[in-house]
């Protein structure tokens, strides 16, 4: 016990003494967030889905109790408002991620279902070629291996260095006239690491090629400046930040969306039609077949506002001193291996790992049973990446605003109790 609390005390000096401030008002923010309020574990799972905050069940509740009718068909008070709260979301979003046209966010109901929309309406054709990195989620490598099988596009990747960090050069020497798509994730949802979107979408466009990004794992925690970038498509899921399970965005500049064939067609997605002939809806409408997820849609909203009072520059910085303290409280444990690079800076707020002797599952369901903590275990849709480097899997912790230092040492010392008397 003794050494314990040696040990807990050196791993607190070099925190402090690496000159780490725990600045961001952890205390406030956790008491917006029911399940913490109440103490129902520790939960290190939101690169897969967030907690939300009292804000945006409220504004669910809202739209259930008070107006839950369509939008954007009928025109009583009750269809009105609901059609009125989706325009504000839109808006939102262009303000939240530095656009001006907030008919350019299509509703999608996650980030796959925007990639999958922008893979298959994009309009490849037998041997135009589509580069991806090697370290892509499923989401951005499955519809582009079904289309190689399908149309009979060509398909090359971008290597990364062995811990999974982007190669610009690498990705550079991959380019060509005969590249019609770059897509590329924006931050992987195993190692953490970043791509430089601007500097690719730089490259790609000045080959002539569209650029779509899958911001699943960064829009919800860094500033994201979609103008800036410059992509064609960008995709992320509302339910990673802060938002409704089941909702999510597709961004696209007006002129990529005015020639993106929608996945899928029906109420709502037209015009006029007649027994023969259809004419399209406009932007956004087009890609919003039938009725959709109105509270999502409207709480959306409430998440986005949450995270504009936090600030996305204190969301980062937050999830880096959490990281920082993860691999300083457990740089000593010798059975323990990191998947990805082993510095907090290229990490995000994700930590994936490995015990020795033990398998990934069996060190998620140990952390939940032993001390609450609520981790994720597997290959994170993300298979290619492991498979490629002989791993089965991980173990991984992924951080975010409400998770404190306090539940990050409980985490990491049932870790170290784990792999001391379980591992190899
Ligand atoms: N892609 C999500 C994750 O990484 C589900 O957990």
């Amino acid at each position: 016990m003794g050494e314990d609390i040696i040990r807990l005390a050196r791993r607190r000096w070099f925190n402090y003494a690496d000159g780490i401030r725990l600045d961001m008002d952890v205390q406030r923010i956790r008491r917006d967030f029911p399940t913490v309020r109440d103490g129902r574990g520790i939960y290190l799972d939101s690169a897969c889905q967030s907690l939300r905050p009292d804000s945006v069940i409220q504004a669910i509740l809202e739209y259930y109790q008070e107006y839950p009718a369509c939008g954007g068909r009928s025109v009583h008070s009750m269809a009105t408002r609901v059609s009125v709260s989706m325009d504000e979301t839109r808006e939102a979003l262009a303000s939240f991620f530095g656009t001006r046209d907030p008919d350019c966010y299509i509703f999608t109901k996650n980030c796959t279902e925007g990639l999958n929309t922008a893979a298959y309406g994009i309009g490849l054709k037998k041997g135009d070629v589509v580069i991806t990195t090697d370290t892509e989620h499923n989401s951005n490598h499955v519809p582009w291996l079904n289309l190689e099988g399908s149309v009979g596009i060509r398909r090359r990747m971008s290597k990364s260095g062995p811990d999974g960090v982007f190669d610009l050069e690498a990705f550079h020497k991959c380019m060509g006239h005969d590249v019609k798509v770059v897509s590329v994730q924006h931050a992987s949802n195993v190692t953490g690491c970043t791509v430089p979107v601007r500097a690719v979408a730089e490259i790609a466009h000045d080959f002539g090629a569209k650029v779509i990004v899958d911001g699943a794992q960064a829009a919800p925690h860094m500033p994201v400046d979609l103008d800036r970038i410059g992509a064609d498509i960008y995709c992320m899921s509302v339910h990673k930040m802060l938002g409704p399970s089941g909702m999510g965005v597709m961004y696209g500049k007006r002129d990529v969306l005015e020639e993106l064939k929608p996945l899928t067609m029906g109420g709502g997605t037209v015009g006029l039609t007649t027994y023969t002939s259809v004419n399209q809806a406009p932007i956004p409408d087009r890609f919003e077949a039938g009725l959709h997820d109105y509270a999502g849609i409207i709480a959306t909203k409430a998440a986005l506002e949450y995270l504009k009072g936090v600030g996305m520059d204190e969301v980062r910085k937050w999830d880096h001193q959490l990281m920082e303290r993860i691999l300083g409280n457990l740089e000593d444990v010798k059975n323990l291996q990191v998947v990805g690079p082993t510095d907090a800076v290229s990490r995000g707020g994700v930590f994936s790992f490995n015990i020795g002797g033990l398998g990934a599952h069996d060190i998620a369901m140990m952390l939940d049973s032993m001390a609450g903590v609520m981790i994720r275990s597997g290959m994170h849709c993300a298979h290619p990446f492991y498979v490629s480097r002989g791993i089965d899997g991980s173990a991984r912790a992924s951080t975010y605003i409400y998770n404190s230092p306090e539940e990050i040492d409980v985490f990491t010392d049932t870790v170290r109790h784990i792999a001391e008397t379980f591992g190899d």
